[in-house]
């Protein structure tokens, strides 16, 4: 069955945002949409919560099994649907005559994307401020002690926290509203070298301060243990969060990869890339952590204390400090405008809307959602949603655990069983043989039933624990 004709095929060659100008810079951007705080500022901190070792297997794991096949699925549903995740669906259930109840995918990310943005923001706001805290000098020779007592005085002033997370989103804003070419291609070019290079000397001076093979351990000596079953989902929410999946992210930039881009190695390439900033960090963190007494599991902080720590000791520490925090929120940046880029598209294409009023418009919306994740560091610390969750951990909850693992499952039964499969093997370059198989395995079993298990452990958890607590 052809799955469109030839003169709507033509059409969708190109997407109306424009395209990538190559295939590398398709790498960088989907890249720089995945490597972000989740793999700087998340993937250590709840490594250090859930145990080490046998919780970074498990996450590996998730990435291999389930995070690249949805991720491929991804950019091939946006690939052939040519469009924001709401039209590359509506076109792909058109032309295979599907139930148009899969557009749920589409609208389920744009939500997602939406409501993390609204507290990515305020996490990034947090990077901009140690930018300026690291470069004003005052956190040069600090104990373990005052890096705490620092941040936990800037986390109780709610108007601070407003301000980083304005300047943030203002900036988030003004990216995006350049649109592919000019906004996100330059912003990746320039700040993905850049974050690798800085990494590489973070961990040097790591290596060499005295907690390293304790690190190592901690990170790679698996107890299975310390794995509890909750690690697992936090686990696999990470994987989708640090992939940027199910959140419209990747289909978005999917609709503007060319027709002669190989999606599988492409993906792969940017998959290890993810990880091994994963790893990477970690690997530069726990060394401070433990040279220098600290607690490994001591949660969102865990970023924000160490690295101060370790720059104000390192000779030309200001300078590094301040690079590196601009580098964070370098990713930061170019992860947030992959989220907002899902939405940005839809109403453009489906309103004819000019993308700069868009862009300000969400924009708005987004940070005001946010005051109420700033708010849940100080004024609304005591104020919780449902059980012992603050506004921030409620959002931070509901999605990474719920609206990221539906959409996940819902991605892969669709890339697996809706789409025809003449256009999943054209896309995928797909010829039979094991690739093939492979592939059928893990989109069509193994990545939905492993998403759908922990999933439902989730829903478990979430409401028939509470009441038996
Ligand atoms: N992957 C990003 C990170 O690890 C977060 C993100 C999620 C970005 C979803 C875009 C979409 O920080």
């Amino acid at each position: 069955m052809a799955y469109t004709s030839s003169k709507q095929a033509a059409k969708l060659k190109q997407s109306r945002q424009g395209m990538w100008s190559s295939r590398w810079l398709f790498v960088l951007a989907a890249a720089g949409s995945a490597v972000g705080l989740g793999n700087i500022w998340k993937f250590p901190y709840i490594a250090g919560e859930n145990g080490g070792g046998a919780f970074v297997v498990v996450y590996l794991g998730c990435v291999l099994l389930v995070g690249i096949p949805i991720m491929i699925a991804e950019v091939m549903l946006g690939r052939a649907g040519r469009g924001s995740p709401v039209h590359a669906l509506r076109n792909l259930i058109e032309s295979a005559k599907a139930s148009s109840f899969w557009r749920v995918i589409g609208w389920l990310g744009i939500g997602a994307g939406f409501l993390i943005l609204s507290y990515y923001s305020v996490i990034a706001g947090w990077a901009l401020f140690y930018i300026w805290q690291m470069g004003s000098g005052v956190l040069v020779a600090v104990t373990p002690d005052q890096a705490g007592k620092l941040f936990s005085n800037f986390l109780s002033d709610p108007f601070q926290l407003v301000f980083w997370h304005t300047l943030f989103m203002a900036l988030v804003v003004w990216i995006v509203s350049k649109g592919v070419v000019k906004g996100l291609e330059n912003a990746v070019r320039i700040c993905m070298p850049l974050l690798f290079l800085l990494l590489v000397v973070l961990l040097v001076y790591s290596a060499q301060s005295g907690g390293f093979e304790q690190a190592f351990n901690f990170m790679f000596s698996f107890n299975w243990s310390e794995m509890h079953l909750d690690g697992f989902l936090v686990a696999l929410g990470q994987a989708f969060f640090t992939l940027s999946l199910a959140m419209g992210a990747i289909m978005a930039y999917g609709a503007y990869v060319s027709e002669e881009t190989p999606i599988i190695s492409t993906i792969t390439t940017v998959a290890i890339i993810d990880t091994s900033v994963a790893i990477a960090s970690g690997l530069a963190i726990f060394p401070i952590v433990f040279a220098n007494g600290l607690d490994p599991s001591s949660g969102p902080g865990l970023m924000f204390v160490t690295l101060p720590l370790a720059f104000g000791q390192m000779p030309g520490g200001m300078v590094f400090g301040a690079l590196f925090f601009l580098l964070v929120s370098f990713a930061a940046i170019t992860s947030a405008i992959s989220l907002l880029e899902p939405l940005l598209a839809y109403l453009v294409e489906e309103y004819n809307a000019k993308r700069k009023r868009v862009a300000v418009s969400m924009g708005v919306l987004c940070w005001t959602v946010g005051l109420g994740s700033v708010l849940s560091f100080n004024v609304w610390a005591e104020f919780y949603i449902v059980g012992d969750k603050t506004f921030f951990d409620f959002v931070d909850y509901v999605t990474q655990n719920i609206m990221l693992p539906l959409g996940g499952v819902l991605i892969a039964l669709f890339a697996a069983f809706v789409v025809p499969k003449e256009v999943v093997a054209e896309q995928l370059g797909l010829r039979g043989g094991f690739v093939s198989i492979i592939w059928n395995l893990l989109i069509k079993l193994i990545a939905p039933l492993g998403v759908l298990a922990v999933f439902c452990y989730t829903i478990y958890t979430t409401l028939y624990l509470p009441m038996t607590a």
